[in-house]
């Protein structure tokens, strides 16, 4: 089985074609970051006139990549959300046009169950298994007990960690995308030079908050004699961060863990991925806290934790394998729980939709 996956929920563009037996014949990604940098952030309108410029270019460059003609498809898989909705408009109608065309099933797929699947392509890993995705846009636990049977431990009910990576380099003039920013800081910095709060760890549970970390991080900075970080200062603030969003990941991860091991017993995986697994002092924390509790750590390969197509198409032929296909009209969602029991009122929890 083969299926092409298009990607443009954020400020990456991106197309890949992947194979049943977990191959990656292509797997192509046109970040958009020097777009948005004068704008330290993601402007939804310039995304997704990007995308539009760039998604049939490089749909057509991942099929010559995997070195297959249209007629080799079994189906196209494109996020359907959650996301910035013009640019899923622009990655979405190009899937269904393609579907139409070519007369092949369409998969719209859930952006958050593209990252969920990703250690299933990566590392062959069984259902069910504990996932902790951290990126720019979200940050969650969930249970994977099968495609399309996801339980929400927990989430952020305000920023992602990401986001408070980007924004604290914000904070500390470290530049713009934040995480490996901070993350080279940190490494020069002395991380119990100032104290930060490790928000939520008094509270049972397994949900996040990083606002008031960031908060904590403007008021170190205007704390200082001029007001302004020097570079060792920033370098020790950057290292104190780094250390309490790796200690608050962890403490939530342990408690998510407990929960997975009374309701799963037979499931041994704690995976984490998103941009933030990139970070290596969050890995050694987290993995050593893992083992610690008795599961095996694992993070797919940097390349499939970022957003990419490859796990949309991988998603899309795990749906496509169920049947779960969709029709033509399909409304991309700009919102997108993966477990709607996670919040039966209905109401928007902040946060829940990354
Ligand atoms: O998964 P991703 O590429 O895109 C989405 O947000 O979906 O994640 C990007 C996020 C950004 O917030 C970036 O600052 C963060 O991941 N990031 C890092 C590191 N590399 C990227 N955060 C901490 N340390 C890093 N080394
Ligand atoms: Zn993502």
């Amino acid at each position: 089985m083969i299926v092409l996956g298009i990607e443009t929920s954020c400020d990456e563009t991106a197309a890949a074609v992947v194979t049943g037996d977990r191959r990656i014949l292509s797997n192509i990604v046109l970040s958009q970051i020097e777009e948005h940098r004068p704008y330290a952030g993601v402007v939804p309108e310039i995304a997704a006139r990007s995308h539009l410029d760039h998604a049939d270019r490089l749909i057509g460059e991942a099929m010559a990549k995997a070195g297959i003609g249209w007629d080799a498809l079994d189906g196209v898989a494109a996020t359907g959300g959650p996301g910035l909705i013009g640019g899923v408009l622009v990655g979405l109608t190009t899937a269904k046009a393609i579907a139409m065309v070519r007369g092949l099933p369409l998969m719209a797929v859930n952006h958050l169950e593209g990252h969920a699947l990703t250690p299933r392509l990566s590392d062959g890993i069984d259902f069910p298994y504990l996932l902790l995705l951290i990126s720019g846009g979200h940050c969650q636990l969930l249970a994977v007990e099968g495609v399309g049977q996801y339980r929400r431990y927990g989430g952020t009910v305000d920023d992602a960690a990401g986001e408070a990576f980007d924004k604290t380099a914000a904070l500390l003039n470290l530049g713009y995308p934040g995480g490996p920013a901070v993350q080279k800081a940190a490494g020069e910095g002395d991380a119990n030079r100032f104290t930060l709060p490790r928000p939520m760890t008094q509270k049972p549970g397994c949900d996040f908050s990083f606002s008031g970390l960031k908060t904590a991080v403007r008021h170190t900075v205007a704390g200082l004699p001029d007001g302004v970080a020097s570079a060792r200062d920033a370098a020790d603030i950057a290292a104190g961060f780094q250390q309490a969003v790796a200690d608050v990941l962890a403490n939530r991860s342990r408690h998510a863990i407990r929960r997975f091991r009374s309701e799963f017993p037979e499931g041994r995986h704690f995976v984490v991925a998103g941009g933030v697994a990139a970070n290596s002092q969050i890995r050694a924390v987290l993995s050593a806290a893992v083992e610690e509790e008795g599961m095996h750590f694992t993070a797919p390969p940097l390349d499939l934790c970022t957003d990419n197509a490859a796990m949309i198409a991988w998603a899309g032929l795990e749906r496509l394998r169920l049947g779960l296909t969709d029709g033509l009209n399909f409304a991309a969602r700009p919102r997108w729980p993966l477990d709607p029991n996670a919040n039966p009122s209905g109401k928007r929890v902040l946060g829940e939709a990354r």
